[in-house]
């Protein structure tokens, strides 16, 4: 039904309007447990999918199965409940910054095709003190929250590991888990930060500050995909010598033949790309399969990049994905994204007759 009825629908509104109108209703479903059992019957015609063989474990931090909504989703967490009932075991919430601002004009995020998204958003954010705020009413939930630490626009780079730092200490109790993006394409020099010495010193002061806080939780660093291979070694051993948990791999692209795929005006325009792409779902897979094979010992991976199915999941938690983000697909599959991709993992995993998710990680990436 969504595919055939809503989704038609939704390609004439702005990608924008009709993101945040997901997103409101989400959180208007949040009112009563009774409007929430109507989502999940109306998003998925089944409940709650629940499989103990789905467990994961990252750093400490336990997940119901291993889907998180990627950073992007819900930047100023008000659908958190919301996302949980439609299957999804985490949100990662933000990017947070230390300050509100409103990102680049409208309008800025494009469904160039099916499933396939260009966004120049550039961190539009409450700022930290409304996000938490809007976290305070999911305290008690247990939901695991991840808490993505992105950088305001106008932060000097000497300055970025204090802002980063500041965030951090800020969203402490609302966080299972932390991100440092330092791979936003759409922030100018952002992903500058991705060299490693500044990356040691924004881990080092997010370190400090969990440590003023109470103490360690699990801390990722999200890269983008455009990165060599080079550098992505260098960054890995800064994440193992400042005891990071582990890489989400990957942020959007800038790529611009994946963008040129799509018509002549994205070839060079600003922004990343992300979702159904068959080259950036591939190029993430293979980054994923890289990193394990460096670091897949000493460090977790969550793998993002395309996930829209329970194929692609499968694809990326073989290539040594623990857990999996995804995004656009929730724009191009539908509401019912993560259920069907959690029924789909559990089937691979009765046909194979595997007893948990876990001995599957890394498979394909084993020599
Ligand atoms: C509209 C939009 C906004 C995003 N905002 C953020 C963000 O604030 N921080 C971040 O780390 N990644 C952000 N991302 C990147 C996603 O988290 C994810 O890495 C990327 O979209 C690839 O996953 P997908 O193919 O499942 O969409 C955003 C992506 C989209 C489409």
């Amino acid at each position: 039904m969504y595919k055939e009825i809503i989704q038609p629908i939704l390609n004439k509104c702005d990608s924008e309007t009709f993101h945040d109108l997901a997103r409101e209703s989400l959180h208007l479903a949040e009112l009563t447990p009774i409007t929430l059992k109507l989502l999940e019957f109306f998003a998925d015609k089944h409940s709650r999918f629940v499989d103990k063989r789905l467990n994961v474990n990252l750093g400490g931090l336990e997940l119901e199965n291993p889907l998180i909504v990627g950073a992007g989703w819900d930047k100023k967490g008000r659908a958190v409940l919301g996302l949980w009932h439609l299957g999804f075991a985490s949100v990662e919430v933000g990017s947070v910054l230390e300050y509100g601002q409103p990102g680049n004009t409208k309008p800025r995020l494009f469904m160039v095709s099916s499933g396939v998204a260009i966004n120049w958003l550039a961190f539009n954010s409450p700022g930290m003190d409304i996000v938490s705020k809007n976290l305070d009413k999911y305290q008690n939930s247990n939901i695991p929250i991840g808490i993505s630490l992105g950088l305001n626009k106008d932060v000097d780079h000497a300055d970025a590991p204090r802002a980063y730092g500041t965030v951090a200490q800020r969203m402490y109790d609302y966080a299972g888990y932390f991100a440092i993006n330092v791979s936003s394409p759409n922030t100018p020099g952002l992903r500058k930060l991705q060299d490693k010495e500044h990356t040691v010193h924004i881990i080092k002061s997010v370190n400090e500050a969990m440590d003023i806080c109470g103490g360690r939780k699990p801390l990722f660093v999200k890269i983008a995909p455009d990165l060599s291979y080079q550098a992505i070694d260098e960054l890995l051993e800064v994440a193992i010598q400042n005891k990071v948990t582990g890489i989400i791999a990957s942020n959007t692209t800038i790529n611009p033949d994946l963008k040129g795929k799509y018509g002549a005006r994205w070839k060079n325009s600003p922004g990343g790309l992300s979702g159904d792409d068959q080259d950036y779902r591939r190029i993430t897979t293979e980054i994923i399969a890289h990193i394990y094979k460096q670091a897949g010992d000493k460090l977790d991976i969550i793998g993002v990049g395309g996930i829209n199915n329970a194929e692609s999941a499968l694809e990326k938690i073989k290539a040594g994905a623990k857990a999996l983000q995804l995004v656009t697909a929730i724009r191009g599959e539908g509401p019912a994204v993560a259920g069907k991709i959690n029924r789909g993992i559990a089937d691979y995993l009765d046909r194979e007759g595997i007893t948990s998710i876990k001995e599957i990680v890394g498979i394909d990436s084993k020599s």
